[in-house]
């Protein structure tokens, strides 16, 4: 039987796309490069499927035009909201994404971003970078320390426990959101909110854990900043969209919050240049996951995820809409 026929839209690390060559008639990006949809769909005529990644925007209008051929899209990523799942659905396209491969790497992102929120980095960097740097100041560049902080977890998912289990080790105390409660064995101690505007108010930092969806999306703006208390930290290693940019931007540059500790972007690479400018931002260009270990770790999964599919199984992680 012949092999599968698949396009890779991203060029991806070198093992894994040794791996698709074997199993696959795999179509690659070495030259990388985000596709155009233009891109994406003259260059999925004559496949069966498709291997995508955030960058691509997997939308109603692009899967209406995708051939007959494609049967299955699999992501690179654990989160799909760069894909219309019910869209992909309706057309009798499965859809799968990367889950549990990346929950170490970008609880350690989340915790990079905490630490160097919460201790200036991003201006002890610039003022050393830019010569600025004149002496040792008793009152210099003071930051906050995480003992003894309440951490509110917007999300106690799977890299929401992960964060949580790191803060721990600085001393913090764990308090979440979620739409239920979890079984005393994973909430290990954190204390649930049932109102997400109680933990807005019980977070000194607060880190965003939630997949990006109808209910999440501009869910950090005007009104919930300001129920954080005065100078807390916000962080977000999940979706930039969970968040008003002009809302965050303002609090920040007011003092209203202390600091932001961002990896993630509305319109991403095009982030607002308004937080360019905030020398409380602590900022970074989406490397949650970051890692060799993790990248072929997706990779392998996605791969699996179409080896499954193609060899007739449910792929292990299908999502539904
Ligand atoms: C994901 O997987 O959803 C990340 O945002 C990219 O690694």
């Amino acid at each position: 039987m012949s092999r599968p026929r698949i396009l890779v839209t991203r060029k991806l690390p070198t093992d894994v796309e040794a791996r698709a060559l074997s199993h696959f008639a795999a179509t690659l990006n070495p030259d990388d490069g985000p596709s155009a949809r233009e891109d994406i769909l003259a260059n999925a005529q004559g496949k069966d499927g498709l291997l995508v990644t955030v960058t691509d925007r997997i939308d109603a209008a692009l899967i209406a035009a995708l051939p007959a051929s494609i049967r299955i899209i699999s992501t690179f990523s654990v989160g799909y909201d760069h894909i219309d799942v019910a869209a992909a659905q309706a057309r009798g396209i499965a859809v799968t994404n990367t889950p549990d491969v990346l929950t170490d790497a970008t609880a350690e992102i989340a915790l990079l971003l905490i630490l160097g929120a919460a201790r200036n980095a991003a201006s002890g960097m610039a003022t050393l970078r830019e010569g600025r740097w004149k002496n040792w100041a008793p009152t210099g560049m003071l930051g906050t320390e995480l003992s003894g902080k309440r951490l509110g977890i917007l999300g106690l998912g799977r890299i929401g426990r992960a964060t949580a289990h790191r803060a721990r080790a600085f001393g913090m105390e764990i308090h979440y959101h979620n739409r239920h409660r979890l079984p005393p064995e994973l909430e290990a101690g954190a204390r649930y909110h049932a109102d997400i505007a109680s933990l807005f108010g019980a977070s000194d930092v607060f880190s965003i854990h939630c997949a990006s969806t109808p209910d999440t999306r501009g869910i950090v703006n005007r009104e919930t900043i300001a129920l954080l208390p005065h100078g807390a930290i916000l962080v977000n290693t999940a979706r930039g969209d969970i968040v008003d940019d002009e809302a965050l931007i303002e609090a920040l540059a007011s003092g209203r919050l202390g600091a932001a500790g961002l990896d993630v972007y509305n319109n991403e690479p095009n982030l607002h240049p308004g937080y360019l400018n905030l020398s409380n931002a602590f900022l970074l260009p989406h490397l949650g996951s970051a890692t060799l270990e993790t990248r072929n770790a997706m990779g392998f999964r996605a791969l699996e995820n179409l080896e499954a599919f193609f060899a007739g199984n449910t792929p292990r992680d299908l999502v539904v809409p």
